[in-house]
């Protein structure tokens, strides 16, 4: 595990949008997984600030979301792909079929989440996979209690990760569900990027270094990866103790 501590969120940001535009200024066909979430929302923003100043071609790019909530009609604005069209096919010009999101409106949710995998897979794997953490350690939706060896699945969310992203749905409707890619899907990717910014995220990223393959924190089993970048802010790494 590699970690980048940087002097402020924006430097953060910076760090993790770079570091997806050269993958994709170097590799034009690159397969990108996208995470959501309050703290991905400026890296959308500087992702997109960097290319209108440098143009990097993403014609030939694929994106694979991470995760997306069961339940919401189509075009919900709390939706993940209501989240992803706004903040990133928009701004860097996609086209929306270069984006698969996990496809939740189906009466056979089982065989779809296999179909998704089966996506991933055909798609050539993913090349750098984004993603965030949440308070209680959890990656993509795979929430405390999750197995190293799940795949994409149906998830019930945790009361803590309800409260925490319950004010994203100001007519109460926040569901309860969700298809997340599993544990073993993302470590599947060739390089895992996370950012984590903020206090909130303190603890969470204090566990994640001290412990190992621990399923009360599914972020701990991204530590077996090769390439696995975590990238703080100030905040984030307030709780950890770096020996140097
Ligand atoms: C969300 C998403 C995750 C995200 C995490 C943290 O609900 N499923 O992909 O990383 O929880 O969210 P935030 O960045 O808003 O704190």
């Amino acid at each position: 595990m590699r970690i980048i501590l940087s002097d402020s969120t924006q430097e953060a940001v910076n760090a993790v949008a770079t570091m997806v535009l050269e993958r994709i200024s170097s590799h034009p066909n690159s397969v990108i997984g996208l995470a959501t979430g309050r703290t991905m929302e400026p890296v959308y923003e500087t992702w997109a600030q960097l290319n209108s100043e440098q143009i990097v071609s993403h014609e030939k790019c694929f994106f694979f979301m991470l995760d997306e909530y069961i339940g919401l009609q189509k075009g919900h604005p709390g939706s993940f792909r209501s989240y992803i069209e706004k903040r990133v096919v928009k701004p860097l010009g996609l086209h929306i079929d270069q984006v698969a999101f996990p496809p939740v409106h189906t009466d056979s949710i089982h065989e779809a989440a296999s179909h998704y995998e089966l996506s991933i897979k055909e798609a050539g794997g993913v090349d750098l996979q984004l993603l965030g953490i949440g308070g209680n350690g959890h990656v993509g939706f795979n929430e405390p209690g999750s197995l190293k060896t799940s795949r994409t699945r149906l998830v019930d969310l945790t009361p803590e990760t309800i409260k925490a992203n319950e004010k994203e749905f100001p007519n109460g409707d926040m569901p309860h569900k969700a298809l997340s890619m599993g544990i073993e899907t993302i470590l599947e990717a060739r390089q895992l990027v996370m950012l984590a910014t903020g206090k909130s995220k303190a603890d969470a990223i204090k566990y994640l270094l001290n412990h190992h393959d621990d399923p009360s924190c599914p972020a701990t089993y991204l530590k077996s990866h090769p390439h696995f970048t975590v990238v703080l802010d100030p905040d984030a790494a307030s709780k950890i103790n770096l020996k140097i």
